[in-house]
């Protein structure tokens, strides 16, 4: 007898998403899923390790060109955030505009909880601030709240931490074009971007020394024995992270240290010894690489600021229509 489980409809979509990808040769797994509380909270300690500069080299980046970089956007401004955080950097953006040119916050977010507590924190921190939370999958569909004609505010869709890197490139140009719509006529996409670099330093910031990186890849397989059910061995499963250069990214994987078979919604599926789930891939991209994306996207890249050591990359893109 099949057991009754009762799954809300994000669950559910993760069961079959899971089902598919581990029915599949290779497996794989979207790295969408490594996000509940417990791997966002390993996804902030990895923000923080020696070797995951990608953080530090975009946070110095924005404290050095905050100025610069909002000085073009005029008196009124909507800033979007797809994927928010109410991070460091977005706060960073806020304080340059102010209560005066600072119209609206829009944090998106599939989690509608979440995004309730990033505004009421920012709402906290900065009362002037009109936050207008909206509650949908950017990797998706995104239509902004309607938008009165006479409204003058600029769109400024703010997509920080490289977070496009993980998106295949034909994804992430069809991201791309939904904030160049969403940005409209006038509108701004600035992007944050990590760059291609020593293979050496790529390969320790995915395979950190005190083991967070393969602490945050395992979670994935912990949540999927919580929500659905699954009959995972963690410790049966190793973190293997590398960068594959003919393809300009690093790629993470949970590998099966034996045979084993796990069983989840029902359905069985065969692990041979040293087999994998592809759990994430992040592209790194050069400048004329990033400016081929953002063109096939309908974006002209106007404007790029770099760290001192070219790690990364803040672009301003500028929809053409
Ligand atoms: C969220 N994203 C940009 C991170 C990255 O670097 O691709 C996720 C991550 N995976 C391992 N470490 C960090």
């Amino acid at each position: 007898m099949t057991e009754a489980v009762n799954l809300d409809a994000a669950r559910e979509t993760f069961r079959s998403d899971a089902c598919a990808g581990l029915a599949r040769s290779p497996k794989h797994l979207s790295p969408k899923y490594f996000y509940d509380r417990a791997g966002s909270e390993l996804f902030d300690a990895i923000c923080g390790l020696p070797e995951y500069y990608v953080t530090r080299a975009e946070t110095q980046i924005m404290q050095a060109h905050v100025s610069e970089i909002v000085a073009p956007w005029g008196p009124a401004v909507r800033l979007v955030e797809p994927g928010a955080g109410s991070s460091t950097k977005t706060r960073l953006l806020l304080e340059a505009l102010g209560p005066t040119r600072c119209a609206e916050y829009i944090p998106v977010d599939i989690s509608g909880d979440y995004l309730e507590s990033v505004a009421e924190r920012l709402r906290g921190d900065y009362p002037w601030l009109r936050v207008t939370p909206l509650a949908a999958d950017f990797a998706v569909d995104m239509h902004l709240p309607h938008v009165a004609d006479s409204d003058t505010a600029r769109t400024v869709i703010y997509f920080p931490g490289s977070t496009i890197g993980n998106f295949d490139p034909p994804e992430a140009e069809r991201v791309l074009a939904r904030f160049r719509r969403a940005a409209g006529i006038g509108g701004t996409v600035i992007l944050g971007l990590d760059l291609k670099k020593e293979p050496t330093v790529l390969h320790a910031a995915y395979n950190d020394s005190q083991g967070v990186t393969a602490a945050f890849n395992r979670n994935v397989l912990t949540r999927m024995n919580r929500e659905l059910g699954a009959t995972f061995d963690v410790e049966a499963f190793a973190h293997y992270a590398f960068f594959e250069p003919a393809l300009g990214r690093i790629e993470m994987h949970l590998v099966s240290l034996r045979r084993q078979t796990v069983t989840l919604a029902g359905e069985m599926f065969r692990f041979a010894e040293g087999e994998s789930i592809r759990t994430e891939c992040s592209y790194k991209y050069d400048l004329p690489r990033a400016e081929r994306l953002a063109r096939r996207a309908g974006l002209r890249l106007s404007d790029a600021w770099l760290d001192k050591d070219r790690r990364f990359a803040v672009l301003e893109l500028r929809p053409f229509f």
